[in-house]
């Protein structure tokens, strides 16, 4: 199984308030650990930028510009992943997936499956709640026994991601464009501490995690 890993890196990271993915966290960029992690498993590594970015590559093996949308930096990504039976795509912002995740998500993919994500169960209790004269007012509770939250890095075989991604459709991660194909997606367990550096505050739980 040939595998590469595409590393999306191209946002805005408006909810942070600037860059993210490249913010230092003990010497080294969240991008570059992220590019390191995945080069576990993945003999060629894309790592997808902004159109400013003016950086050595991170680490990675190629280069490339992203788009307005994920799906687009994903696709920016995915043409350069002709040669590989199988693609791994991870979000630049989650630093703290281990080598041991990304190789869990490829045991489905060597044992025949189309595509394997992360999930973690909700441990929250769920409820559905509605607006009504200005305030935020609870519709019902979610049984959330069947429920998880999604993570990267992500499995796929790579013809399955390329008719995924045909029409250029927009989804917030890749497992949701193979379900519309009707393909089957498999959930491994996820890691708790795969945090999304998403908002400033999230750099701080990342900066602990890293030794
Ligand atoms: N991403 C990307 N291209 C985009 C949008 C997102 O490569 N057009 C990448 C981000 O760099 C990040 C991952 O996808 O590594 C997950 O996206 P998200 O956490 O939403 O990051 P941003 O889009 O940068 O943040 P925000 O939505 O707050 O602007
Ligand atoms: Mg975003």
């Amino acid at each position: 199984m040939r595998v590469a890993a595409i590393i999306v890196a191209a946002g805005r990271g408006e909810r942070f308030g600037g860059l993210k993915q490249f913010a230092q966290v003990n010497g080294e960029s969240i991008t570059a650990r992220s590019v390191r992690n995945a080069r576990s498993v993945a003999s060629h590594v894309v790592v997808v930028v902004p159109e400013s970015y003016e950086g050595d590559g991170e680490g990675a093996d190629e280069t490339v510009c992203g788009g307005s949308q994920r799906s687009d930096s994903v696709r920016a990504g995915l043409a350069r992943c002709g040669d590989y039976d199988v693609v791994l795509v991870h979000d630049a912002a989650r630093p703290l997936a281990s080598p041991a995740l990304f190789a869990r998500v490829l045991d489905p993919i060597a044992k025949g499956a189309s595509a394997a994500i992360p999930g973690l169960s909700v441990t929250d209790t769920v409820k559905q709640t509605m607006e009504r004269d200005d305030e935020v007012i609870v519709e019902k509770t979610i049984e959330r026994e069947h429920l998880v939250t999604v993570q990267t890095p992500q499995a796929f075989r790579r013809d399955v991601l390329v008719r995924a991604h045909a029409g250029n459709p927009q989804a917030t991660d890749d497992a949701g464009l193979v379900e519309r194909l009707g393909e089957r997606v498999v959930v491994v367990d996820g890691e708790r501490f795969n945090v999304k550096i998403t908002e400033f505050a999230d750099l701080e739980y990342v900066t602990q995690g890293v030794k």
